[in-house]
């Protein structure tokens, strides 16, 4: 396989020789208007529920097989993935794959049959570590497939490799799509690699038409099984599922965004900073951060194991888990540095589905401000009893609000304080409110503070 970083187009060009830019006739547009009208994004979300989520959309797409057939298409629902030119105005397209850059491959994979391709060639790109942000773009109705994030003991430790494979029907079709190093235009220093698909007409009307790409990108490791520090990595994708290895032990980075769409996540990372997000799929993974963590999508739920180290005095990790209409499952670690007093902010948010939350572990001294929120659905949290501070646990007329605490719990810092549980205020079967602390202190002073409600469903909070 080539290097591409030695490669330069002649013709000073984005695109390599022998491309043009195709633009699209007005058959593509009024066929995106035509197959609007009938069938409605809501109908289609609703179904798509109910079938288990985006491998449903993966498969669909990869076989062509629609409910709400002829009438339903992915463009009437995300019109912006059917622009005229998929490539986002921010991205400056350097080195692109020609047709000679591609190996073809024997077609062996599992993945390969279930979407039942009969062609897969690979390209790679070589970027180097310099950058300060790393990128990964997909863009375009075709730009399904998924991405691999790993480590290898023999990758250079100054570059990081984008292996690209293609599944296709004709290889027309996949030197149709832009494969290419790109760069952003007002910051040279975040390059990487994007997939833009788009100006392929009706992807799907035919079967030949229709690519899919799996992209793996290889990071380094460090001789001596420390961790790697790397700056900031942006996956941007479509249709892309999106996994990682177990990252956390081989990578720390300094701010790490994974967006997808219609796509899962997986994860096993380390990061100061983190931004998680797709949608209708699920996100599941571990995640150890010092800073402010998000993790939100929609219609599909959430499953992580989160550690928080407050690093420092005065630092503050925040995380958020949000989504709506499925559950919220979280396994919590928070961990203050040496003379760190940590305070750590936490939100879990979902409506229609339950949420379950547990503090594993917290040290003594640590201050957590923990908001968690359902509706229609059991919220069940447990804290770590170092936890001091407010409580408040509420749900709507009829349901229970329950406070469980053990009132022979043990000192966790062994200097046999006695545990105070007060109820204070307002206290009725769905709502229960007060303190909790250690010892002597005085409870208008206390930081901490948890809330969990919920509404037509118990509520149960334990101490
Ligand atoms: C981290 O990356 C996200 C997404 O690119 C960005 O919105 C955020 O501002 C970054 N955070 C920091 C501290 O740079
Ligand atoms: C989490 O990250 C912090 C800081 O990067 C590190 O000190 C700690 O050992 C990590 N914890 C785990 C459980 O990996
Ligand atoms: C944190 O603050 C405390 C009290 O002000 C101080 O004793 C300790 O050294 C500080 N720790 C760090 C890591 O700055
Ligand atoms: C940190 O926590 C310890 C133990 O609770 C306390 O004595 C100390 O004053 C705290 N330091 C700060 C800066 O809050």
């Amino acid at each position: 396989m080539a290097s591409h970083l030695d490669q330069k187009n002649p013709s000073g060009s984005p695109l390599p020789n022998g491309y043009t830019l195709l633009s699209y006739s007005p058959d593509d547009v009024i066929l995106g208007r035509r197959r609007r009208e009938p069938c409605t994004p809501k109908r289609f979300f609703k179904a798509l529920l109910m079938a288990g989520g985006a491998f449903f959309v993966l498969s669909t797409l990869a076989h062509g097989t629609f409910f709400c057939a002829k009438r339903w298409s992915v463009h009437s629902v995300i019109p912006n993935h059917w622009d005229e030119n998929p490539i986002p105005d921010d991205v400056a397209l350097s080195h692109c794959a020609s047709s000679d850059d591609w190996e073809v491959e024997d077609r062996v994979t599992d993945f390969d049959w279930k979407l039942r391709f009969p062609y897969q060639s690979t390209t790679h790109f070589d970027i180097p570590l310099a950058p300060d942000t790393l990128w990964f773009v997909t863009k375009g109705i075709s730009s399904v497939g998924s991405l691999n994030i790993v480590t290898s003991p023999d990758q250079p430790k100054d570059k990081i490799t984008y292996y690209v494979t293609a599944h296709y029907y004709k290889e027309e079709v996949r030197d149709l799509a832009d494969v290419c190093i790109i760069t952003k235009k007002d910051n040279e220093n975040q390059e990487g690699v994007g997939i833009f698909t788009s100006r392929h007409g009706e992807p799907r009307r035919r079967r030949e038409n229709r690519l899919s790409f799996e992209t793996t990108i290889v990071f380094p490791e460090s001789d001596d099984g420390s961790a790697l520090l790397i700056k900031d990595f942006v996956a941007d994708t479509f249709i892309t599922r999106i996994q990682t290895s177990s990252l956390a032990e081989k990578i720390i980075f300094k701010n790490i965004s994974l967006q997808g769409y219609l796509a899962p996540i997986k994860f096993s990372l380390r990061a100061v900073e983190g931004t998680i997000s797709t949608s209708n799929a699920p996100i599941e993974g571990y995640f150890n951060t010092t800073g402010n963590l998000e993790l939100i999508t929609r219609n599909a739920n959430i499953k992580v194991d989160i550690v928080a180290t407050s690093v420092k005095n005065g630092s503050e990790p925040k995380v958020i888990l949000e989504t709506v209409n499925a559950p919220i499952e979280g396994s919590f670690h928070l961990v203050s540095a040496e003379g760190a007093n940590g305070t750590f902010h936490v939100t879990a948010k979902t409506r229609n589905s339950p949420l379950k939350v547990k503090f594993e572990d917290a040290p003594a001294d640590a201050i957590l401000v923990f908001n968690a929120e359902t509706a229609n659905s059991p919220a069940e949290v447990a804290l770590h009893p170092t936890f001091e501070g407010s409580f408040l646990a509420e749900t709507s007329t009829f349901f229970q609000a329950k406070v469980l605490y053990d009132q022979d719990e043990e000192d966790p810092i062994g200097k046999e304080r006695q545990r105070q549980v007060l109820f204070e205020g307002k206290n009725n079967g769905q709502t229960k409110q007060g303190y909790v602390f250690w010892g002597d202190q005085e409870k208008e002073k206390l930081k901490g503070r948890v809330t969990v409600k919920t509404s037509l469903s118990p509520v149960e909070l334990q101490l």
